[in-house]
């Protein structure tokens, strides 16, 4: 079955070096070649602000630089964030943007009087996290608990609906071979084209 995709990018340095990029365009090109349809948004070719006010949260707008990408986040029926780990989690673009797009309206809403729960707008959608990071993978999961990706798939993902969210994270990257990395590059491809 043909799903909607949308790959995000999450990495602040928009060099084609970045081993993030390699993987996202990986995994697009098997999902591609596999019959779906896939959307990019790549968060370092985008100016946009800090969210600043909860005023601003609650009833201000979406930036128009964030528009289309707020859109495509709505089309979507599955996300895919990669980003590199930094200081532990996300870097804080990655986090400024999630600020922006998943706001009460667009992503959730409020409980209305009476009712315990905010209600989640973007239900039905599926995710998975790609990290790169400096650290052997096991180190983050069980010395670190994989807080910083804890942190975004119950506090944001799940929160706004999406679920579930899956993860494949790439340790030691700066020691990778060329044969590690093509392995890591196939993986991305074959999980592209499973849409998962
Ligand atoms: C500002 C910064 C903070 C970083 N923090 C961590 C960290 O907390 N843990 C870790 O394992 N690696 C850390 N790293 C290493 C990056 O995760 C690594 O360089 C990146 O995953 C490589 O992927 P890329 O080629 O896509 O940039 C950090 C790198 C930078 C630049």
């Amino acid at each position: 079955m043909s799903r909607r995709i949308l790959v995000v990018i999450g990495h602040p340095d928009p060099s084609p070096d970045r081993l993030c990029r390699a993987l996202a365009s990986a995994y697009a090109e098997g999902a591609e070649r596999a019959g779906h349809t896939v959307r990019k948004i790549d968060l370092a070719l985008l100016a946009f602000p800090m969210l600043r006010t909860m005023q601003e949260f609650e009833h201000g707008t979406i930036p128009d630089s964030l528009r289309e990408a707020a859109e495509a986040v709505a089309w979507a029926e599955h996300l895919m964030f990669v980003f590199p780990l930094w200081l532990g989690t996300m870097p804080a673009m990655l986090k400024a943007f999630l600020e922006q797009v998943m706001r009460p309206g667009t992503a959730f809403a409020y409980p209305e009087k009476g009712e315990g729960f905010a209600k989640s707008l973007l239900r039905g959608r599926s995710a998975r996290l790609v990290v790169t990071m400096g650290m052997p993978a096991p180190v983050y999961r069980i010395w670190f608990l994989s807080h910083g990706i804890a942190g975004m798939r119950r506090g944001i993902l799940n929160f706004v609906g999406v679920k579930p969210v899956r993860e494949t994270l790439f340790g030691m990257v700066a020691n990778a071979n060329d044969a590690k990395r093509a392995g890591w590059i196939k993986h991305m491809q074959k999980l592209g084209e499973r849409a998962i």
